[in-house]
């Protein structure tokens, strides 16, 4: 379905300048262009800094600093914007921006298991909630939300984005930033979007970070850039430019990504900040040969702001003085960021009611919406014999290194979360059980580098513990997983297995016969085969914030009966990394059985072991009746398909009701399928809903390898299913 339809919705930006062709606010740019007038080459550089929290003091702020991020005590921010705006020459407010990831205080699941939910609506609910108490404690920009596509499970920071598809992607990044800025994010609750890393990041080589990525135009085009462009079109009004490099040009150094695609074609009219030092580290890139090279290639590519490295302080002036950097483009970026400025209300309101910015935070509205979101983001991957749910009348041993465990349930991005916010898995459960005991078995203890046997659960002393706990109950839930700290930034792992003896512990619990499950917490696709062999029932609950375990509870028990799809696929070993359901084919598809064909000759398949969109539920569906309005469409037109989607089972349920289109033929091989819909229903037993989604050009094109988006005359075969692997199918002909 074209985003345009999914993104209309939204309100855009208000005040200044203005995307998709919305005429600029004239009393903005006459404000900013007043300022600027007024400003020194001196007060315009200072504009372009952006100083960390430990960067920033009084003296820095009376010279009229830009930005300041990471700062998060409200006393503080409004201190320093006192200092700015008091006694700075020109007065000009100091924006203040934080990582709000996934929750500020009140930390939801992580981006990943919220794409989880194939639900635009709990993105939009996190970013509601994480907008109003960032705003409430004096920040008004966030560097979010993070949309880097992902092929990459070793990649720590998968956990940070909506995975591997791009559309997909595109619908959460619109959600997010439609949430996040409201139609006028000067309002008290609202703050301005950064989507990052800008661009292709989520691919670095061997998923090791900060790796370099070799990338086509057209990979580029279909996968990477849909939903940054998305963001954009749904109001985000500054982005952040990132530490990779693609076919060896830097993200913060890419006149091409920066300047022609973002600002001139897409009409970002606010700015770009550059990663973390990142105009620095164009030296270690190899493009620049000294800070000021560095501040001269990333100001001419179009970074406006730079984050901790000063070069642009510092070198600015030469770089002016040896006509290596024009006026015109130093004007540029001041006007971008003071344009922002002024849309965020700054200028007429910069300070924050700093006393009232506590009883902001962690509220019930915000609290349950976390809980609800928690439970949506869950994906149930197995359900042998009917294990799930639950029987709350009878006992439960929790076992398990995070089975008790408050700090790794907020995830790699936890804001200003606190341990004590969380709920464990076991306090979850033991609110609806109560006869409800809880055994370690092991510790998982965060240990980088690793350090086994007393980290990573490496240890086995405790298993007799686990067995004798898992011998006295008659139900049993493995509480199993990665540390927050083992994803995120700088969190690569070369192999994505359950850590340390995390593997062992179900082999044993299995051995008692007892009825189990496991759970798992993670940020990232993990090596399940082993996993899968052993136990019963498999729930995976990524990182769930602040509610993580009454939300487990809740699906567990079967409260909420769980509805979520995988939105990357799990691999069965990490060999078969990169795996991705929307590859293009190859001349000799994969046959398992024949020598001469795309495979391997060690796994008895080229399938992942959960392919994307994959989930169970404790109901069954069946999904039918996959009908066109026409069987033509011509290049400008549009085609309906529709489906009937039936809850089978005996308990109501959500189904993920998904389209996929494949063009059998064209210039360039196209993916083997690529989502293009998905809505996500709630049916009663024995309940029937049609589903209908449209199809047009922005649908059935793709960019060639020259970044031009066609739409070429032919066949469209359409499927439709509960996952990428839908068989239901019908074609079209495009006309031209
Ligand atoms: C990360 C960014 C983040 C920035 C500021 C960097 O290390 O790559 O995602 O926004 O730090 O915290």
């Amino acid at each position: 379905m074209a985003l345009s339809a999914l993104v209309a919705g939204g309100a855009v930006a208000a005040g200044g300048g203005g995307h998709k062709g919305k005429p600029a606010n004239p009393g903005i740019e006459g404000k900013v262009n007043a300022l600027l007038g007024k400003m020194t080459t001196d007060e315009k550089l200072e504009q372009l800094q952006l100083e960390a929290d430990w960067q920033i003091n009084d003296s820095e702020a009376a010279k009229g600093v830009g930005g300041v991020f990471s700062l998060t005590d409200p006393q503080k921010i409004n201190h320093f914007q006192h200092v700015a705006v008091e006694q700075s020459r020109l007065h000009i407010p100091i924006l203040f921006a934080f990582d709000t990831i996934h929750g500020f205080r009140t930390i939801f699941p992580i981006p990943l298991g919220e794409a989880s939910s194939f639900d635009p609506d709990v993105a939009t609910a996190d970013d509601t909630y994480a907008a109003r108490e960032t705003a409430a404690t004096g920040l008004k920009q966030i560097y979010s939300p993070m949309v880097d596509i992902s092929h990459e499970p070793r990649w720590g920071r998968i956990s940070e984005g909506a995975g591997e598809d791009p559309y997909l992607g595109s619908v959460i990044a619109a959600a997010r930033v439609q949430a996040a800025q409201g139609s006028d994010y000067s309002a008290m609750d609202k703050v301005v979007t950064s989507p990052k890393h800008f661009a292709a990041y989520g691919q670095p080589e061997g998923g090791r970070e900060y790796n370099t990525t070799d990338m086509s135009v057209q990979r580029l085009w279909n996968l990477y850039l849909p939903p940054f462009k998305a963001a954009v079109d749904a109001g985000a009004d500054t982005a952040m430019c990132s530490f990779n490099a693609i076919n060896g040009v830097a993200g913060c150094g890419n006149p091409e990504t920066e300047t022609e695609i973002l600002k001139k074609q897409w009409g970002m009219d606010g700015f770009i900040e550059s990663d973390y030092t990142a105009v620095n580290e164009l030296i270690n890139h190899g493009v620049a040969a000294d800070g000021a090279d560095a501040a001269r290639v990333a100001l001419n590519a179009g970074t406006d702001m730079e984050m901790v490295s000063t070069n642009y302080v510092d070198s600015g002036k030469q770089l002016l003085a040896d006509h290596l950097v024009s006026m015109k483009r130093i004007d540029d970026a001041v006007r971008r960021i003071l344009r922002v400025k002024f849309r965020a209300g700054l200028f007429d309101q910069p300070y924050v009611d700093w006393q009232a910015a506590d009883s902001k935070q962690l509220l019930p509205d915000a609290v349950a919406a976390a809980r609800k979101a928690a439970g949506r983001s869950m994906v149930l991957l197995k359900n042998n014999g009917g294990t799930l749910p639950l029987d709350p009348t009878k006992s439960v041993a929790v076992i398990g290194p995070l089975g008790d465990n408050q700090h790794d349930m907020l995830g790699p991005w936890w804001g200003t979360g606190r341990d004590q916010d969380a709920v464990t898995v076991f306090d979850g459960i033991k609110a609806q059980d109560p006869n409800t005991t809880f055994t370690p078995g092991c510790e998982i203890l965060d240990k980088d580098p690793p350090d086994p046997p007393n980290d990573e659960c490496g240890s086995d002393a405790g298993f007799p513990a686990a067995v004798a706990a898992a011998q006295a109950a008659q139900q049993v839930v493995l509480a199993l997983g990665e540390t927050r700290g083992e994803s995120g930034e700088a969190e690569s792992r070369s192999d994505i297995d359950l850590p340390g003896k995390q593997q062992e512990l179900i082999d044993m619990i299995k051995a008692t016969g007892k009825p189990f499950v496991v759970v798992l917490f993670n940020g990232r696709p993990l090596t399940l085969t082993k996993v899968d062999a052993a136990a019963p029932a498999i729930l995976e609950a990524w990182f769930g914030g602040v509610q993580a375990g009454n939300a487990v509870a809740d699906v567990l028990f079967g409260a909420v009966n769980p509805g979520g799809k995988l939105p990357v696929t799990f691999p069965r070993s990490v060999g078969q990394v990169p795996i991705y359901y929307n590859h293009e084919p190859t001349g000799r598809p994969c046959d398992p059985t024949f020598k001469w064909n795309s495979r391997y000759r060690d796994i008895p398949t080229c399938a992942p072991l959960y392919p994307f969109g994959f989930g169970l539920s404790y109901t069954t569906f069946a999904i039918s009746n996959l009908t066109l309005s026409s069987q033509t469409m011509p290049s400008h037109g549009s085609v309906t398909a529709t489906v009937d989607v039936k809850n089978t089972g005996t308990r109501s349920g959500d189904e993920v009701v998904q389209l996929y289109i494949h063009d059998p033929v064209a210039t360039i091989s196209q993916p083997v399928r690529r989502l293009r819909g998905f809505q996500r229903v709630t049916l009663a037993p024995g309940e029937t809903k049609t589903v209908t989604f449209t199809l047009d050009r922005s649908d059935v094109g793709f960019y060639d390898n020259s970044g031009k988006f066609v739409v070429e005359p032919g066949a469209i075969d359409v499927y439709a299913g509960d996952s990428s692997e839908a068989t239901l199918k019908q074609s079209f002909t495009v006309t031209p």
